[in-house]
């Protein structure tokens, strides 16, 4: 079954123009958010993504929407808030009102999620919807035409540095596929493992926006040095 899945063409001979960078700060440096926060953006960041785990949908807790708040007086950069709680309904207003300014929703998480959807569009802020390694593209087909990004995780949602799993790229053509027949101006994201060695082979798929975590926030480099690295591994 992976074989054949691995076989599937590449929907792109190009990059994705543009192609986004949204460094995830799961691994920054809290202490000085603020600083890492300027620093992605000195480096050409063009998204901050925040993860936000609540420890029932994933095994981990990280933040809520007083640190949004925080990150949203720091950039002005789009804050791109992956919302990894159940039910993620009840928090929909909280998130927004702390200045996200796309909410991406679990398809897994919420029971209603046209409902929930459009409460995030109600509130403000373009909406997006996320899948898990094990779920099928097939799972968004009815909701991809109400978005603005789907997002395919490419690791199990709840922990920073996580090794990418191999057969999401043919998962990411299949889904760029769907997308230009359902919904052509929806942004496709990719989350998880995302770094200098996959990196172009990851956007080649057809991911629009790459989420970089641990490539981004390590003690190797700066984040300006490593998004440096991760572009230059882009343009190939
Ligand atoms: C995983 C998160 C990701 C992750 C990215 O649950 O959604 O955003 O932190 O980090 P790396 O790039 O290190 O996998
Ligand atoms: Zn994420």
């Amino acid at each position: 079954m992976i074989e054949r899945l691995s076989v599937v063409p590449p929907v792109n001979a190009a990059l994705p123009s543009p192609t986004k960078l949204a460094p995830s700060i799961l691994t920054a440096d809290f202490g000085r958010l603020a600083e890492q926060i300027r620093q992605a953006e000195e480096g050409g960041a063009d998204y901050i993504h925040l993860d936000v785990m609540d420890g029932c949908f994933v095994p981990n807790i990280s933040f809520g929407p007083p640190v949004v708040r925080a990150v949203r007086q720091a950039t002005s950069l789009p804050l791109d808030v992956h919302l990894m709680v159940v039910e993620p309904e009840r928090y929909i207003d909280a998130f927004a009102a702390a200045g996200a300014d796309l909410l991406t929703v679990h398809v897994e998480a919420s029971l209603h999620l046209h409902r929930t959807v459009e409460q995030i569009v109600s509130a403000g802020c373009k909406a997006g919807i996320a899948i898990n390694p094990a779920t099928p593209i097939s799972a968004v087909r009815e909701i991809l035409p109400f978005v603005d990004l789907a997002l395919v995780m490419s690791v199990n949602p709840g922990f920073g540095g996580q090794r990418f799993i191999e057969t999401t790229t043919s998962k990411l053509r299949r889904m760029a596929e769907m997308i230009k027949e359902y919904n052509p101006t929806c942004e496709l994201e990719v989350d998880g493992g995302v770094a200098q060695n996959n990196i172009r082979d990851v956007a080649l798929s057809g991911a629009s926006v790459l989420v970089v975590g641990s490539a981004v926030y390590n003690s190797s480099a700066t984040p300006q040095e490593n998004l440096a690295t991760l572009r230059a591994a882009l343009a190939g």
